[in-house]
């Protein structure tokens, strides 16, 4: 389609105002390249709670309303429970808007199909943020990968574990849907959290051609299932091999200002290796990101490894695209769509007893 870049601040409204509105808002405040006109959430308490941000906006209870005002909206920034994601996305496409969505884009490949045919439809950009491709320590380890100071990558190893302890608060009304999703069999650690691990790895080495997985189940109180522990492995088209293990450590108290997720991006050269020693959390107090190369080790202390600043750039990196329309979006609608892939592809690998599965097979 062709994009006709703004020349003017585009005229923005955000959609669901929860937990993760308080990070994605950082890229809208003083920020030139937007103006934020409206906010939109069925809770009064969250409109309230929010207009306090942005005292100029219009507040109103759902997207339909908003299209009924006759308010002018140019871009949706849409932080919506994900079982929502098909349905209110579509809507919001075919009232014009632009779409910034938060991850996961859905829960399966239909739903996918239904929001691209939707922005392809209307002439609209749908954008499926991630967060994590704006983490400072990330873009480092893929430039040592890339600039061949680790020799040539062999090997590529994650770590995640969701701790019990510690971190923001999260309302319930938050882990409900979580819970739903759960049930549905798109669990908060391989599919919620999990996306950006799945993103990170294509990012990092381009399409996977084949999955293994091994996605257990804890159960962490009365009808509260956590999708833990999972194995999952991988092989990119470039043949680097990737393996994910998630645990559960309820007992653990982990410093976080966010979420409690310890995690870790290791990827070992034929020389060396470079690992980003956290994210989310602040699990290991050490620089954020440790390059090991002919006997010694580098740390970078300076990084802006604060999980805040990853959404404040990407953000701003959607807000400023709509004003060139250059360069890549990061993420791209059918670059979430390879995403998905590789999530549904690890679940029929699970449900078969672990063997290979193509992602691009899956159906
Ligand atoms: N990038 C990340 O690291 C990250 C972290 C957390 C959550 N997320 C994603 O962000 C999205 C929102 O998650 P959250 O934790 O903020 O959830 P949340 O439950 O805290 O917030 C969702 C908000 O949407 C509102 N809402 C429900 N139906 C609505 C409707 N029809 N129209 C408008 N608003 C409606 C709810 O009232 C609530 O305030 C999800 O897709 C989630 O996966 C991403």
């Amino acid at each position: 389609m062709s994009f006709v870049p703004y020349d003017r601040p585009v005229r923005a409204a955000f959609i669901g105002l929860g937990r993760i509105y308080d990070l994605n808002v950082r890229a809208y405040a003083g920020n030139p390249d937007v103006e934020v006109v409206a906010l939109v959430d069925p809770s009064e308490e969250r409109r309230a709670q929010r207009q306090a941000d942005w005292p100029g906006a219009r507040t109103f209870a759902s997207a339909a309303e908003l299209a009924a005002s006759g308010l002018e909206v140019d871009v949706a920034e849409v932080l919506l429970p994900i079982v929502l994601h098909a349905d209110g996305v579509q809507e919001m496409l075919g009232f014009g808007w632009h779409v910034n969505l938060q991850k996961p884009m859905c829960n399966d490949l239909c739903e996918a199909r239904r929001m691209l045919d939707a922005a392809r439809a209307n002439a609209r950009v749908l954008r499926v943020m991630d967060n994590y491709l704006f983490y400072q320590p990330l873009h480092k380890l893929k430039a040592a990968a890339e600039s061949g100071e680790i020799g040539e990558v062999v090997g590529y190893h994650l770590k995640m574990v969701g701790t019990g302890n510690g971190g923001w608060d999260v309302p319930w009304s938050s882990f409900e849907w979580q819970m739903d999703q759960m049930r549905r069999g798109r669990g908060i650690m391989v599919f919620d959290d999990g996306w950006h691990k799945l993103t990170t790895a294509i990012w990092l080495f381009g399409p996977v051609r084949e999955v293994r997985a091994w996605i257990g189940n804890t159960a962490v109180g009365p009808g509260v299932d956590l999708d833990a522990p999972a194995t999952i492995v991988w092989e990119h088209d470039n043949g680097v091999r990737g393996v994910w293990d998630i645990t559960i450590a309820m007992d653990m108290y982990l410093r976080s200002d966010y979420y409690t997720n310890d995690e870790r991006w290791e990827i070992t050269g034929s020389r060396g290796y470079a690992r980003v020693n956290r994210c989310t959390g602040r699990g290991i107090q050490q620089p954020s990101l440790e390059i090991y190369a002919d006997g010694e080790m580098r740390g970078y202390h300076a990084l802006d490894d604060d999980w805040a600043s990853s959404f404040r750039d990407s953000g701003r990196h959607w807000l400023r695209w709509l004003h060139t329309g250059d360069g890549p979006l990061l993420w791209s609608g059918d670059e979430a769509v390879d995403v998905l892939r590789f999530a549904l592809a690890a679940y029929a690998s699970s449900a078969s007893g672990g063997t290979g599965v193509n992602p691009a097979q899956v159906t």
